[in-house]
């Protein structure tokens, strides 16, 4: 008889797409053969971010059009932040899904799936602490960079947020653990790992710090670029930075979510630090690491948002020069306390989204004045993957810039020297430097012209 064939959709974080791996190779373990769409496979599964509205909406939407590849017999399964969230009344909104499973319960999925392949409609929806699928070998998709969770849930409350009812109080693994995962990653030929928490720098195995666990994994032979997202700036210890600083893999680039630039915004969300407290942390990393690429998160129409407190928000974004910035609309979230809050203060959706246009604006124009000055300037590239138009090859550059490449001569998984010769304001076009040595490169001046006064 063949196999069952079974087919993973990913919504949301990185953490999910890791997730992904895992129940991929979990299933494949148990005799379950990947496939790559929906069509006829014996399970489907979707797994889904319940960050904000939209991302749900999304997923109901995605959960109807899938419905027409199942066959007779086909599980349709949803996994993730919003099963955990909704659990078993996501088997009553969609009556044709039959699993839900939450992420702390992916262990039990072969059986679960036994099950509803009897025709049985089940929920799995506890957390376990203890849950790191230690023993599970994830099927990597990405070429050259690898995936690796090094915490999981998480212990800040801030307000506006669902992801710690979704998964629940933070954990890490074990330093060991991490260690040999990216030696097995070399073993298979990436030589990039991205570690992956929601406060990733706040790791501690009881023994072993963020700091302890960059120096861990660089002194891995093999790797040449070390990544991390997302970290908290409150988490951002002397001992951490000096790491960043003094490992040659840690790469020159931080995803540090700032949220809103006013105080008193900053204080309903409670993220635990001030205007002047995020800004001593980049200028912390800045000094340390000169070269550092930044990029952000921020919320608009928070309760209570006014016209000044945004207008900080922009100001703090205007200083800091952020290579990208992600902006959301606040979501009200069931359960969170900013739901709580006085409905007076809510802020009306056109506000929010003018808020938002502008925002996005200024982020725009910043990155493309900055990104302009570096045209001409060398950068050590990896070549990631085909672009999704054309016959270009999309690099990264240490410090997370996108540089299209003309593919003559280059393979997925090169490292080379580039010269940036155009951008279209926040990507970039390049051409290859022949005979220069990748190694790390110290940027030119007008790299780092973007630095704050702080
Ligand atoms: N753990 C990460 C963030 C994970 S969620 C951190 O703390 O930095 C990714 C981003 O989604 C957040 O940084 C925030 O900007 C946004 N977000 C989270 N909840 C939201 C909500 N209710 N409405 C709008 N945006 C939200
Ligand atoms: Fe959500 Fe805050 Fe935790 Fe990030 S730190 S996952 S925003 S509660
Ligand atoms: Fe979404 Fe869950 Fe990640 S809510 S952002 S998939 S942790």
């Amino acid at each position: 008889m063949s196999r069952p064939t079974v087919y993973i959709e990913t919504y949301g974080c990185q953490m999910n797409v890791s997730d992904s791996e895992l129940m991929y190779g979990s299933l494949a373990a148990h005799g379950y053969e990947a496939v790559d769409g929906p069509e006829g496979a014996d399970v489907i599964l979707v797994n889904t971010c319940a960050i904000r509205d939209h991302a749900e909406q999304r997923v109901i939407g995605r959960l109807g059009e899938l419905r027409r590849h199942m066959k007779k017999g086909t599980v349709m399964g949803v996994a993730g932040c919003m099963a955990q969230r909704l659990g078993p009344t996501l088997l009553e909104k969609a009556r044709h899904v039959s699993l839900v499973v939450g992420p702390d319960a992916y262990r039990a999925l072969p059986q679960l799936l036994e099950g509803a392949r009897q025709g049985e409609r089940v929920t799995a929806t506890s957390f376990d602490l203890e849950e790191h699928y230690e023993d599970f070998a994830p099927r990597r998709f990405d070429r050259v960079k690898a995936w690796i969770p090094v915490q999981r849930g998480c212990d800040y409350r801030c307000t506006y947020c669902i992801v710690p009812y979704t998964r629940g109080a933070e954990r890490s693994r074990r330093l060991d653990d991490v260690v040999r995962e990216v030696e097995q990653v070399v073993r298979d030929g990436m030589s990039e790992v991205v570690l992956l928490g929601q406060t990733v720098n706040s790791y501690s195995d009881g023994t072993h710090d963020f700091a302890a666990l960059l120096r861990a994994v660089g002194s891995v032979d093999g790797i040449r670029r070390i990544r991390f997202t997302s970290p908290h700036p409150n988490d951002f210890s002397d001992a951490v930075i000096a790491a960043m600083a003094e490992v040659p893999q840690v790469c020159e680039h931080v995803h540090l979510p700032m949220q809103s630039g006013s105080d008193r915004v900053l204080k309903r969300m409670l993220r635990r630090y001030t205007r002047e407290g995020y800004r001593d942390c980049v200028a912390r990393l800045r000094a340390a690491i000169p070269t550092l690429n930044l990029t952000t998160d921020i919320i608009v129409g928070f309760p209570g948002e006014t016209d000044e407190d945004f207008e900080e928000t922009v100001s703090l974004v205007q200083e800091l020069g952020y290579e990208d910035a992600y902006t959301f609309k606040f979501s009200p979230r069931d359960g969170t306390p900013a739901t709580r809050m006085d409905p007076a203060t809510f802020v009306p959706d056109d506000v929010a989204s003018a808020r938002l246009e502008r925002l996005i604006a200024v982020v725009r124009a910043g990155a493309r004045e900055r990104n302009l000055r570096l045209l001409g300037t060398r950068h050590e590239v990896l070549v990631e993957k085909a672009a999704r138009r054309g016959e270009m090859l999309q690099a990264r550059t240490r410090d997370f810039k996108t540089v299209m490449l003309p593919p003559d001569g280059l393979a997925i998984g090169d490292y080379r020297i580039v010269e940036l010769t155009g951008t279209t304001g926040s990507t970039f076009t390049g051409v290859v430097v022949p005979d220069a040595a990748p190694r790390r490169l110290a940027l030119p001046m007008a790299a780092t012209a973007a630095a704050p006064a702080c």
